[in-house]
């Protein structure tokens, strides 16, 4: 839960492949219970971030713990971790059931156990239908969601998933969201690696990932007000000049477009505070968007 010891806690973490820097004095910290999102563009050191977290690769420097441990005894405690790969992970000559079964037995699950959480999380995914096809022959997608069943089998403390949602249609998404915000409520860590900025806007944080950096990261709000982006109350007014000199004259942020005035505002709160001041003919509120506070951030970075 928030004010616990984060999940993940990196500082100064840093990895070369070769001349290129691929994390460069990473510092972040993952709190515990929240659904957080690790969003940049490609080739920004997501992958090679959540590799080093399960010691698929060692770091130049820095010093990384997970689940209060030194990374370099993340091994102890592989069985409190789930970690999807961003690539094709599963057995393609076995059947969705087989996969299961097969990480189920892995981790040790007992017959009744194995029975009951197989069946949820197929049911989960959407797969219930489909346990007898072969993984290898499954769409895209439908090896998405056997991949993500997969690595929910034995309950993990955290999920590392490297973009999970790939190829996923946005019904089963949003399904995945609740479920993934459900973990986090029991106290569960969800790691999310993503570029999709609307899935971002979904995860409790967001910390935005550039040239192997975190460029910012807090709530979605937070993010938003660092980028100095605000809603924006848009009036229609009968007499907008009149109106408009008068919201300045009071110390509003306003901006006149075609004729229509638009009020930027620090707080929801001042909506009213607007209103009382000026009878608008109608109005629209328009709420900043995280993908336009991400552009504003790396042109600024
Ligand atoms: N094992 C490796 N050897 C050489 N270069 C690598 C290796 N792994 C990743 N890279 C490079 O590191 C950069 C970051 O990759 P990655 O962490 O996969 O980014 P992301 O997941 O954000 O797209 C890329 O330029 C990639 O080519
Ligand atoms: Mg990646």
């Amino acid at each position: 839960m928030l004010g616990m010891q984060p999940a993940i806690s990196a500082r100064g973490v840093s990895k070369s492949f070769g001349r290129q820097r691929v994390l460069d004095s990473l510092t972040v910290d993952i709190p515990s219970g929240v659904t957080y999102c690790l969003l940049g563009p490609n080739g920004s050191g997501k992958t090679t971030f959540i590799r080093a977290i399960v010691r698929l690769l060692h770091l130049d420097g820095g010093e990384l713990s997970v689940l209060g441990r030194p990374v370099s005894r993340v091994d102890e405690i592989y069985s409190k971790i789930g970690y999807m790969t961003q690539h094709k992970a599963l057995y393609p000559d076995l059947t969705v059931q087989e996969n299961m079964e097969f990480y189920a037995g892995l981790y040790g699950l007992k017959k009744q156990q194995r029975v009951d959480r197989i069946g949820e999380l197929l049911k989960m995914v959407d797969l219930s239908e489909h346990r007898g096809r072969l993984a290898g022959a499954l769409s895209g997608g439908m090896y998405q969601r056997l991949s993500l069943a997969c690595t929910l089998i034995h309950q993990p403390q955290l999920l590392l998933l490297d973009e999970p949602t790939v190829g996923v249609d946005p019904r089963l998404r949003q399904t995945f969201w609740e479920y993934f915000n459900r973990l986090a409520g029991e106290g569960k860590t969800v790691l999310i690696t993503t570029h999709l900025m609307d899935e971002a806007e979904k995860c409790q944080r967001v910390g935005y990932m550039r040239a192997g950096r975190m460029a910012a990261q807090g709530t979605p709000e937070e993010i938003l007000r660092l980028a100095g982006l605000k809603p924006v109350l848009k009036l229609w007014l009968a007499e907008p000049e009149r109106d408009a000199a008068q919201l300045l004259a009071q110390g509003y942020e306003i901006d006149v477009v075609g004729g229509v005035v638009q009020v930027r505002l620090e707080s929801h709160a001042q909506i009213k505070e607007v209103l009382s001041n000026v009878s608008p003919l109608d109005m629209r509120l328009a709420e900043p968007k995280l993908e336009e506070a991400f552009l504003r951030l790396s042109e600024a970075a």
